[in-house]
């Protein structure tokens, strides 16, 4: 729900160039329409089949945006304590609680068994020993699934894809059935479900429906072995159009591609998507600083850097960066630059653009998801704000942080 009326670039109904003068810059901006829609197209694509939508609250997880996200029903995909104590602030439901991840610490599965939460996905068979004995503490039962590795390709960048069998994550299919079996001599475990996330920014479904088939697989004979497999968690993934002319799979397309595969399977199925949730919903505003030239290159240096945006320089990531206000000049191939002391520090590189003069403000676009959540202070550059659009309406859901803010906690 961005575009132009006239010249301005609007979110919702909110010119964002007003946002920009109002809030000041760098500023992160989230339509909450856009966000809903987009929770909504997967819960309304599963319609009547059981099922649960978990929020990968990593992809974002400032807590106006969880409190939204909860209000509209979703359950949430946690990695760490840190993000349930974000969950259960913003109202969320630990019943709803999904806990993943490869290093939880017996800390943070004790805080999740205390409160409740639905099912963990294990990771190692040392994790699963450890739930065991914390859960027998409490004299509870918890809920787990493993995490398989089902060694699929989801040709993504490499950081971001999980599901082969040289990466860190899941345990190996074809051990899973064993290290389920085992499971069943610890008393205070109940194998709920089988889960797997193979990575992110996936544009072709094709290898995470080729990982569902496996997942139905295992459920299946888990099942008649007389396991009591209730769900498949099938993680997230899907990916967003970042380029022009990129497409994006539609999450209805998807969905029906695991109702099909699902069909005459008694089984809840969860997805954990955080990036198609909230990655197009959210833009990053800048002020263009200076305009310089060195050699035969043209620079944009504004004042959002690597600190607020670290996708382009981590991933090579491309976001499309376009004015608050459109202008006649001539389009422009520009690198934009941010003011950290290193050559990395880039939210373009030779990209044909708008042209825009110092004092022009520009939006760097479906900065949503893993935009704010992996920033930091490097350069001791405080965090942006960020502010969430309804309608007409918007308000400052995070301040911008101060000098002392930064100095927190610190002593001489
Ligand atoms: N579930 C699990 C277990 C995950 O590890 C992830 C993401 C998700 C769900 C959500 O995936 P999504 O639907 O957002 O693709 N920082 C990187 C992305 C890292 C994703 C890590 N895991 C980036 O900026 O592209």
């Amino acid at each position: 729900m961005f575009s132009y009326s006239n010249s301005d670039l609007y979110c919702e109904q909110v010119a964002l160039a007003d946002v920009a003068a109002r809030v000041g810059t760098p500023a992160y901006v989230y339509s909450s329409q856009t966000i809903l829609a987009n929770y909504r197209a997967y819960d309304e694509a599963f319609g009547a089949l059981p099922h649960a939508v978990c929020y990968a609250v990593k992809a974002n997880s400032s807590l106006a945006v969880l409190a939204l996200l909860a209000k509209a029903g979703a359950g949430f995909d946690i990695v760490s304590g840190g993000e349930l104590a974000r969950v259960l602030a913003a109202g969320g439901d630990a019943s709803r609680v999904v806990f993943s991840g490869v290093g939880k610490t017996a800390a943070e599965l004790e805080y999740a068994l205390d409160h409740g939460i639905h099912s963990f996905n294990c990771e190692s068979e040392p994790e699963i020993a450890l739930l065991d004995s914390l859960a027998a503490r409490r004299g509870i039962k918890a809920g787990f699934s493993i995490r398989v590795n089902p060694d699929v390709d989801a040709a993504t960048h490499p950081y971001i894809a999980t599901g082969l069998s040289q990466n860190k994550f899941g345990i190996a299919i074809e051990r899973a059935r064993a290290v389920y079996d085992r499971a069943r001599a610890f008393a205070y475990l109940s194998a709920e479900g089988v889960s797997c996330h193979i990575g992110s920014q996936i544009l072709d479904p094709a290898p995470l429906l080729e990982a569902v088939d496996m997942l139905v697989d295992l459920a299946r004979q888990l099942r008649t072995a007389g396991a009591s497999i209730r769900h498949l968690d099938l993680g997230g993934g899907l990916g967003i159009a970042y380029r022009p002319g990129e497409i994006a799979p539609a999450v209805a397309a998807f969905v029906a591609g695991l109702r099909e595969r699902l069909a005459g399977v008694d089984l809840t199925v969860m997805v954990e998507p955080g990036r198609s949730i909230v990655g197009a919903a959210g833009v990053l505003l800048t002020r263009v600083l200076y305009r310089k030239q060195n050699g035969a290159k043209e620079f944009i240096v504004v004042d959002a850097a690597m600190n607020d945006l670290i996708r382009p320089a981590l991933y090579q990531a491309h976001h499309e960066i376009v004015p608050l206000r459109r202008n006649a000049l001539p389009p422009v191939v520009a690198d934009v630059v941010g003011p950290i002391c290193e050559s990395g520090d880039f939210l373009a590189r030779d990209r044909p653009m708008a042209n825009a003069m110092p004092g022009d403000f520009l939006a760097v676009c479906a900065a949503g998801a893993y935009g704010f959540v992996q920033s930091s202070n490097y350069n001791s550059r405080p965090r942006a704000p960020e502010v969430l659009v309804d309608g007409a309406a918007y308000r400052v859901i995070r301040q911008r942080e101060t000098y002392p803010d930064l100095m927190r906690g610190e002593t001489v």
